[in-house]
């Protein structure tokens, strides 16, 4: 099965994640049927040739398609704005209004604040194009913008010892970018990229390190009442539910997928207004996030990494009963988006005969 195939099946491989499947099959039409749409996408052979050919697409890292890619970025800001309002959070009552763009480049979230907020200032980080980065084609100036792994911010992290031992020693950063800046607005848009240059063993656990490192960050430069948006995917996955648990405590949530844009892949945004970091829920929030960047990075036997231990179903069931109602609420139309573009897809249709199409090249839309 290739990683696009991993994106949209949906096996539950934890106790906690088969638990949170029941509850979703039990209480979700949209969820049942979408899991029917996914399964026929990630189980037969032209759905295996179609995510082989994306990703040979995405593999092509030419000038043209790096400006495409960069367009998309501003079309999903444009249709991020239209349908949450996110990126006008407003100065609350702090001047200048400031944005930091976590994992920036090519920077269409950045762009599309500008535009809308021409007077903000922007800041981001991102990974420097030689270690594998995305190029940034919309260039801020020198110390505005920060090229590195934000994974590697150890002291940021609260690590300020790292073990000798572990592979990567050197690698770790002391510096904390920003440290005395406030933001409105922290968009936290990182995708583990295939083409980054990376040490054997940052594998299975790197996208928990990528999202715990810009969600530790962000929290810890957010203006109280400010904005945060998080690229995640999949609602029906525990982490996730739990993080939007999380979220939901010291935040108002939104969800927001694009319709057009990468609408068959599992991608979404949590779009978090009036962030409160100083509320008793956030602030152990953020000591779990800086707790499980710290196994995905240093736990394990071989101190390399290892997973996050799972939660007592008790309070998994807990968090269904006080959350379930506003998950279903929030997830249902990102579900829909989901299995809509998939049905369109010509891999997951059978013809009349009942035999499969032939053609699987995929449609304008996904
Ligand atoms: C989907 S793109 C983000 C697009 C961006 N939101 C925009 O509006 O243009 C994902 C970004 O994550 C960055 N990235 C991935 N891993 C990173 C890391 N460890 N540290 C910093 N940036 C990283 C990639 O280089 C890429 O720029």
């Amino acid at each position: 099965m290739s990683e696009l195939q991993r994106d949209i099946s949906s096996l539950p491989t934890s106790p906690n994640s088969r638990i949170l499947a029941e509850y979703l099959a039990k209480n979700s039409p949209t969820f049942e049927w979408l899991e029917k749409v996914r399964k026929k996408g990630w189980n037969n052979p032209e759905g295996d040739r179609y995510w082989q050919n994306r990703r040979e697409q995405s593999d092509t890292a030419t000038e043209k398609a790096a400006q495409e890619f960069y367009e998309m970025t501003k079309q999903i800001a444009l249709e991020m704005q239209a349908k949450t309002s996110a990126l006008t959070p407003g100065d609350l009552g702090v001047q200048p209004f400031q944005v930091l763009d976590l994992c920036m480049a090519p920077g269409g979230f950045t762009w599309g604040t500008l535009e809308y907020n021409p007077n903000a200032i922007a800041y981001g980080i991102t990974l420097p194009p030689d270690m594998g980065g995305y190029k940034n084609s919309f260039p801020l100036s020198a110390g505005y913008v920060k090229f590195l792994d934000i994974t590697m911010l150890a002291s940021e992290f609260g690590m300020g010892t790292i073990p000798t031992s572990h592979p990567d020693h050197s690698l770790f950063l002391a510096e904390r970018p920003f440290v005395d800046q406030r933001f409105q607005l922290i968009f936290c848009g990182g995708a583990v990229l295939r083409g980054q240059e990376r040490s054997e063993h940052r594998r299975e656990f790197e996208r928990t390190r990528l999202t715990t490192s810009q969600l530790i960050l962000a929290m810890q430069r957010i203006i109280p009442g400010g904005t945060m948006v998080v690229l995640l995917r999949k609602p029906d996955a525990w982490d996730v539910v739990h993080l939007l648990h999380q979220f939901n405590s010291f935040a108002n949530i939104q969800l927001f997928k694009s319709d057009k844009k990468h609408a068959v892949r599992s991608t979404f945004y949590l779009v978090a207004k009036d962030v409160q970091p100083e509320y008793e829920s956030a602030i152990s929030a953020l000591e779990e996030w800086k707790k499980s960047w710290s196994h995905a990075t240093f736990g394990g036997d071989e101190g390399t990494g290892e997973k996050d231990p799972e939660m007592d179903a008790e309070a998994v069931h807990k968090v269904l009963d006080d959350f379930g109602g506003n998950l279903l609420e929030l997830a249902i139309p990102v579900w829909r988006i989901q299995g809509g573009a998939l049905e369109r897809q010509d891999f997951t249709k059978t013809r009349n005969d009942g035999r499969k199409k032939q053609h699987y090249w995929p449609d304008k839309r996904g």
